[in-house]
Protein backbone atom coordinates (compact mmCIF):
# COMPACT_ATOMS: atom_id res chain seq x y z
CA UNK A 1 0.00 0.00 0.00
CA UNK A 2 1.77 3.16 -1.34
CA UNK A 3 2.36 5.49 2.35
CA UNK A 4 0.27 8.43 3.14
CA UNK A 5 2.15 11.44 2.18
CA UNK A 6 2.34 13.60 5.74
CA UNK A 7 4.17 16.70 3.74
CA UNK A 8 1.05 16.78 1.22
CA UNK A 9 -1.83 19.24 2.46
CA UNK A 10 -5.03 17.67 3.32
CA UNK A 11 -7.75 18.81 1.56
CA UNK A 12 -10.80 20.58 3.17
CA UNK A 13 -12.26 19.10 6.16
CA UNK A 14 -15.45 21.74 6.79
CA UNK A 15 -18.92 20.13 6.63
CA UNK A 16 -19.51 16.27 5.78
CA UNK A 17 -16.85 15.19 4.03
CA UNK A 18 -17.00 11.24 4.25
CA UNK A 19 -20.43 10.01 2.21
CA UNK A 20 -21.74 13.51 2.32
CA UNK A 21 -23.06 11.79 5.94
CA UNK A 22 -22.50 14.78 8.61
CA UNK A 23 -23.42 12.16 11.78
CA UNK A 24 -20.83 9.64 9.85
CA UNK A 25 -18.09 12.16 9.20
CA UNK A 26 -18.05 13.27 13.25
CA UNK A 27 -17.96 10.24 14.39
CA UNK A 28 -14.75 9.56 12.49
CA UNK A 29 -13.64 12.59 13.02
CA UNK A 30 -14.41 11.93 17.39
CA UNK A 31 -12.57 8.42 16.56
CA UNK A 32 -9.50 10.57 14.81
CA UNK A 33 -9.45 12.38 18.02
CA UNK A 34 -8.96 9.47 20.81
CA UNK A 35 -6.52 7.68 18.56
CA UNK A 36 -3.42 9.31 19.44
CA UNK A 37 -4.67 9.01 23.10
CA UNK A 38 -5.22 5.09 23.32
CA UNK A 39 -2.01 4.64 20.64
CA UNK A 40 0.73 6.45 22.86
CA UNK A 41 -0.88 4.68 25.86
CA UNK A 42 -0.72 1.28 23.70
CA UNK A 43 3.03 1.87 22.18
CA UNK A 44 4.60 2.90 25.64
CA UNK A 45 2.44 -0.21 27.67
CA UNK A 46 3.77 -2.31 24.61
CA UNK A 47 8.13 -0.61 24.86
CA UNK A 48 7.83 -1.76 28.59
CA UNK A 49 6.56 -5.56 28.23
CA UNK A 50 9.23 -5.79 25.55
CA UNK A 51 12.18 -4.77 27.45
CA UNK A 52 11.78 -8.18 29.45
CA UNK A 53 11.44 -10.13 26.27
CA UNK A 54 14.52 -12.36 25.11
CA UNK A 55 15.34 -11.58 21.13
CA UNK A 56 12.74 -13.42 19.15
CA UNK A 57 10.51 -13.34 16.74
CA UNK A 58 8.18 -11.87 18.92
CA UNK A 59 10.68 -9.35 19.57
CA UNK A 60 10.72 -8.70 16.21
CA UNK A 61 6.83 -8.63 15.59
CA UNK A 62 6.51 -5.82 18.59
CA UNK A 63 8.99 -3.40 17.14
CA UNK A 64 7.59 -2.98 13.93
CA UNK A 65 4.10 -3.04 15.48
CA UNK A 66 5.23 0.09 17.75
CA UNK A 67 6.63 1.37 14.41
CA UNK A 68 2.94 1.04 13.00
CA UNK A 69 1.57 2.46 15.94
CA UNK A 70 3.17 5.49 16.28
CA UNK A 71 3.21 6.12 12.36
CA UNK A 72 -0.86 6.02 12.73
CA UNK A 73 -0.10 8.26 15.57
CA UNK A 74 1.81 10.90 14.02
CA UNK A 75 -1.05 11.07 10.83
CA UNK A 76 -4.35 11.85 12.96
CA UNK A 77 -2.17 14.74 15.00
CA UNK A 78 -1.57 16.06 11.97
CA UNK A 79 -5.45 15.82 10.28
CA UNK A 80 -6.47 16.04 14.24
CA UNK A 81 -4.55 19.82 14.16
CA UNK A 82 -6.57 20.24 10.68
CA UNK A 83 -10.18 19.56 12.30
CA UNK A 84 -9.09 21.96 15.48
CA UNK A 85 -9.04 24.56 13.02
CA UNK A 86 -12.62 23.85 11.54
CA UNK A 87 -13.92 22.93 15.32
CA UNK A 88 -11.92 25.66 17.55
CA UNK A 89 -11.01 23.06 20.23
CA UNK A 90 -11.17 19.72 21.13
CA UNK A 91 -14.20 18.01 22.00
CA UNK A 92 -15.32 16.94 25.30
CA UNK A 93 -15.01 13.41 26.66
CA UNK A 94 -11.49 13.27 25.90
CA UNK A 95 -10.67 14.65 29.06
CA UNK A 96 -12.07 11.45 30.32
CA UNK A 97 -10.06 9.20 28.47
CA UNK A 98 -6.77 11.05 29.37
CA UNK A 99 -7.77 10.29 33.00
CA UNK A 100 -8.49 6.40 32.72
CA UNK A 101 -5.69 6.23 30.58
CA UNK A 102 -3.53 8.39 33.34
CA UNK A 103 -5.09 6.18 36.59
CA UNK A 104 -4.19 2.66 34.39
CA UNK A 105 -0.44 3.86 33.99
CA UNK A 106 -0.29 5.11 37.69
CA UNK A 107 -2.27 2.06 39.28
CA UNK A 108 -2.51 -1.17 37.47
CA UNK A 109 0.69 -3.50 36.97
CA UNK A 110 2.03 -4.21 33.89
CA UNK A 111 0.75 -6.80 32.84
CA UNK A 112 -3.18 -5.71 33.75
CA UNK A 113 -2.05 -2.88 31.23
CA UNK A 114 -0.82 -5.43 28.74
CA UNK A 115 -4.93 -7.31 28.67
CA UNK A 116 -5.86 -3.50 28.41
CA UNK A 117 -3.79 -2.87 25.56
CA UNK A 118 -4.55 -6.81 24.13
CA UNK A 119 -8.22 -6.03 24.61
CA UNK A 120 -7.70 -2.60 22.26
CA UNK A 121 -6.44 -3.89 19.95
CA UNK A 122 -8.78 -6.17 19.68
CA UNK A 123 -11.60 -3.81 19.43
CA UNK A 124 -9.56 -1.52 16.60
CA UNK A 125 -9.04 -5.40 14.38
CA UNK A 126 -12.74 -6.04 14.81
CA UNK A 127 -14.04 -2.31 14.30
CA UNK A 128 -11.38 -2.08 10.91
CA UNK A 129 -13.18 -5.36 9.87
CA UNK A 130 -16.49 -3.24 9.50
CA UNK A 131 -14.70 -0.16 8.24
CA UNK A 132 -13.65 -2.51 5.18
CA UNK A 133 -16.04 -4.47 4.72
CA UNK A 134 -18.27 -1.15 4.00
CA UNK A 135 -15.03 0.69 2.36
CA UNK A 136 -16.08 0.36 -1.02
CA UNK A 137 -19.35 2.40 -0.36
CA UNK A 138 -17.44 5.38 1.34
CA UNK A 139 -17.28 8.32 -0.80
CA UNK A 140 -14.57 10.57 0.98
CA UNK A 141 -14.66 14.07 -0.33
CA UNK A 142 -10.71 14.08 1.03
CA UNK A 143 -8.83 11.69 -0.28
CA UNK A 144 -6.29 11.94 1.84
CA UNK A 145 -8.75 11.40 4.59
CA UNK A 146 -10.08 7.96 2.49
CA UNK A 147 -6.29 6.94 2.32
CA UNK A 148 -5.32 7.66 6.16
CA UNK A 149 -8.49 5.78 7.93
CA UNK A 150 -8.27 2.82 5.15
CA UNK A 151 -3.92 2.21 5.77
CA UNK A 152 -4.95 2.51 9.14
CA UNK A 153 -7.93 -0.11 9.24
CA UNK A 154 -5.65 -2.51 7.14
CA UNK A 155 -2.91 -2.19 9.60
CA UNK A 156 -4.61 -2.96 12.54
CA UNK A 157 -6.22 -5.72 10.83
CA UNK A 158 -2.83 -7.29 10.21
CA UNK A 159 -0.98 -6.90 13.37
CA UNK A 160 -3.77 -8.13 15.54
CA UNK A 161 -2.95 -10.54 17.13
CA UNK A 162 0.88 -8.87 18.27
CA UNK A 163 -0.13 -7.79 21.50
CA UNK A 164 -1.78 -10.61 22.41
CA UNK A 165 0.74 -13.27 21.96
CA UNK A 166 3.10 -10.48 24.59
CA UNK A 167 0.97 -9.95 27.25
CA UNK A 168 0.13 -14.25 26.94
CA UNK A 169 3.71 -14.21 27.95
CA UNK A 170 3.53 -12.24 30.92
CA UNK A 171 0.87 -13.77 32.43
CA UNK A 172 -2.76 -15.48 30.66
CA UNK A 173 -6.06 -13.88 32.14
CA UNK A 174 -8.83 -15.83 33.14
CA UNK A 175 -12.05 -15.27 31.36
CA UNK A 176 -13.94 -13.22 33.88
CA UNK A 177 -11.17 -10.60 33.99
CA UNK A 178 -11.08 -10.38 29.93
CA UNK A 179 -14.91 -10.08 29.39
CA UNK A 180 -14.61 -7.47 32.76
CA UNK A 181 -11.78 -5.67 30.12
CA UNK A 182 -14.30 -5.98 27.01
CA UNK A 183 -16.68 -4.19 29.29
CA UNK A 184 -15.46 -1.63 30.99
CA UNK A 185 -13.51 -0.90 27.52
CA UNK A 186 -17.41 -0.89 25.57
CA UNK A 187 -18.87 1.71 28.35
CA UNK A 188 -15.91 4.41 28.06
CA UNK A 189 -15.96 4.27 24.47
CA UNK A 190 -19.49 4.50 24.46
CA UNK A 191 -19.77 7.65 27.26
CA UNK A 192 -16.95 9.29 24.84
CA UNK A 193 -18.58 9.13 21.78
CA UNK A 194 -22.13 10.10 23.23
CA UNK A 195 -19.94 12.92 24.58
CA UNK A 196 -18.11 13.97 21.90
CA UNK A 197 -20.16 13.21 18.43
CA UNK A 198 -23.09 15.52 19.18
CA UNK A 199 -20.45 18.29 20.31
CA UNK A 200 -18.57 18.01 17.00
CA UNK A 201 -21.89 18.06 14.90
CA UNK A 202 -23.30 21.01 16.50
CA UNK A 203 -19.37 22.82 15.86
CA UNK A 204 -19.71 21.08 12.45
CA UNK A 205 -23.70 22.63 11.69
CA UNK A 206 -23.95 25.84 13.79
CA UNK A 207 -26.73 23.99 15.62
CA UNK A 208 -27.41 24.14 19.35
CA UNK A 209 -26.16 21.21 21.09
CA UNK A 210 -29.64 19.89 22.36
CA UNK A 211 -30.17 19.92 18.59
CA UNK A 212 -27.27 18.27 17.62
CA UNK A 213 -27.84 15.26 20.47
CA UNK A 214 -31.58 15.30 19.35
CA UNK A 215 -30.75 15.18 15.41
CA UNK A 216 -28.27 11.89 16.30
CA UNK A 217 -30.81 10.41 18.07
CA UNK A 218 -33.17 10.67 15.26
CA UNK A 219 -30.45 9.54 12.95
CA UNK A 220 -29.23 6.23 15.23
CA UNK A 221 -33.20 5.35 15.62
CA UNK A 222 -33.89 5.38 11.28
CA UNK A 223 -30.63 3.47 10.83
CA UNK A 224 -31.39 0.73 13.89
CA UNK A 225 -31.78 -1.86 11.40
CA UNK A 226 -28.44 -1.31 9.68
CA UNK A 227 -26.75 -0.64 13.29
CA UNK A 228 -28.00 -3.75 14.73
CA UNK A 229 -26.94 -5.74 11.53
CA UNK A 230 -23.13 -4.06 11.63
CA UNK A 231 -22.24 -3.59 15.42
CA UNK A 232 -20.05 -6.56 15.87
CA UNK A 233 -21.29 -6.75 19.95
CA UNK A 234 -20.81 -10.66 19.93
CA UNK A 235 -17.16 -10.10 18.11
CA UNK A 236 -16.04 -8.14 21.17
CA UNK A 237 -17.05 -10.61 23.36
CA UNK A 238 -14.88 -13.09 22.11
CA UNK A 239 -12.12 -12.11 23.40
CA UNK A 240 -13.27 -13.58 26.82
CA UNK A 241 -13.32 -17.00 25.16
CA UNK A 242 -10.74 -20.10 26.15
CA UNK A 243 -10.41 -20.80 22.62
CA UNK A 244 -9.62 -17.13 21.51
CA UNK A 245 -6.69 -16.15 19.57
CA UNK A 246 -6.91 -13.02 17.21
CA UNK A 247 -5.75 -14.87 14.13
CA UNK A 248 -8.63 -17.48 14.19
CA UNK A 249 -11.31 -15.35 15.55
CA UNK A 250 -11.11 -12.51 13.07
CA UNK A 251 -10.78 -13.27 9.85
CA UNK A 252 -8.62 -11.09 6.94
CA UNK A 253 -10.58 -8.87 4.65
CA UNK A 254 -10.25 -10.36 0.67
CA UNK A 255 -7.60 -7.75 -0.14
CA UNK A 256 -5.35 -8.65 2.48
CA UNK A 257 -5.45 -12.38 1.70
CA UNK A 258 -4.39 -11.60 -2.00
CA UNK A 259 -1.67 -9.85 -1.04
FE1 LIG B 1 -3.15 2.10 15.16
FE1 LIG C 1 -3.02 -1.55 16.56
Amino acid sequence: MPPVDLAAPLEDLSGAWCNSDIVVTSLLEAISFVTPELEDFVVRTVAEGLATQPECDLRQRCRAFLREESSHSRLHRKFNSLLHEYLGTTPPGLGLVRALLRGARRYLSLSSRLLIVAALEHFAAVLSRVYLRQESGCVFRSASAGEMFARHAREELAHRSVVYDLSFRHKAAGRMRRAACVLVILLAALVFLWLAVPWILHRKTGTGLSAAAFSLCHDLAKNRRYIKTQAPLDQLFTFARNDFHPDRSIEPVASDLSE
